[in-house]
């Protein structure tokens, strides 16, 4: 019987994992469960004997991958595969893919959470501000970056959006204003979310020359990654702009920082919570089980990003 081990730091919900366990058994594999693990030890020894792996933030580096002796493919149930060391699983003749759009209603829901949380003033009993007719741009228009698009016209907000891979009759045609540049995008709107990936063109790339461009009251929404951040440059920004705001899923590494002189101009998560809803983790975990089925028995490879 084949194994597909789900090692995931930050388990599925439930459903979710039920779902999974259901559409594996009447394909005749079996389902190793590793949720909550502390120590890298217990990954590299649950992977050593499986077929399969579904993961999330989970890292899958060389030496995960070098000592997974059976894995033919790993799964990230998500979209971001920067957890995922490619080169070594392409040497490993392990495919990697993800589930794009699987999660991606929840990330925009959560930015939206995270955006409405702050113009409350994190709800203290003050006047605070109104999402409707401020600028929202969308840096990066993926998945993500429709729904929050989708979202944002149920507040009213002046939508616009960059992204040099996407046509700008595409965005065009769900009612957002294309813009040519980064730097026009930051120079025109209060509110801005990112949806970047991480990787080597994008990490420390969101820097104080475009974050200095933002109107005032400006806020950074970041439910991508942090570390695409430059974060010396967005400390100096935060000292030199008492107006300026950061929302992120997920602290940066300077969060101690923020916490000691930025009070009530920041909100970070405690843990990854942008793709943590029940309907997210049955989308991304039904549809990793499915692909990695289609994968060994039909050689099915789509979404393979390796
Ligand atoms: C993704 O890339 O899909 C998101 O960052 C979700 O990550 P998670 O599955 O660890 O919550």
């Amino acid at each position: 019987m084949k194994k597909v081990l789900i090692a995931t730091e930050k388990p599925f919900a439930k459903e979710a994992v039920d779902g999974i366990k259901k559409i594996a058994d009447e394909a005749g594999y079996e389902i190793v469960l590793l949720e909550k693990y502390t120590e890298k030890s217990q990954l590299l020894e649950a992977v050593a004997n499986v077929d399969a792996m579904i993961i999330r933030s989970d890292i899958a580096d060389k030496e995960v991958l070098d000592a997974a002796k059976n894995l033919k493919v790993v799964v990230r149930a998500g979209a971001g595969f920067d957890n995922i060391d490619l080169a070594a699983a392409t040497a490993n003749n392990i495919v990697a893919m993800n589930t794009p759009g699987q999660n991606s209603n929840a990330v925009a829901e959560l930015a939206f959470g995270m955006m409405l949380f702050m113009a409350r003033g994190g709800f203290d009993g003050k006047a605070g501000s109104e999402l409707r007719d401020k600028t929202l741009g969308i840096h990066a228009y993926g998945n993500v970056g429709k729904y929050v698009a989708e979202i944002a016209k149920g507040f009213n907000m002046k939508i616009y959006a960059f992204d040099p891979f996407v046509k700008d009759s595409d965005i065009e045609a769900d009612g957002v204003i294309p813009v040519g540049s980064v730097e026009e995008l930051y120079k025109t709107c209060q509110y801005v979310s990112l949806h970047i990936p991480a990787n080597d063109k994008t990490r420390n790339s969101i820097n104080k020359d475009l974050l200095g461009l933002m109107p005032k009251n400006g806020v950074l929404v970041n439910t991508a990654r942090k570390e695409v951040i430059h974060e010396a440059d967005l400390l100096s920004l935060m000292e030199e702009r008492q107006d300026f705001k950061y929302l992120s899923d997920i602290a940066p590494d300077c969060a101690a920082e923020f916490a000691e002189k930025y009070t009530g101009r920041f909100f970070f998560t405690p843990k990854k919570m942008g793709a943590q809803t029940a309907e997210a983790n049955i989308n991304a975990g039904i549809a990793g089980i499915k692909q990695i089925i289609n994968f060994l028995e039909k050689g099915d490879d789509t979404f393979k990003v390796n």
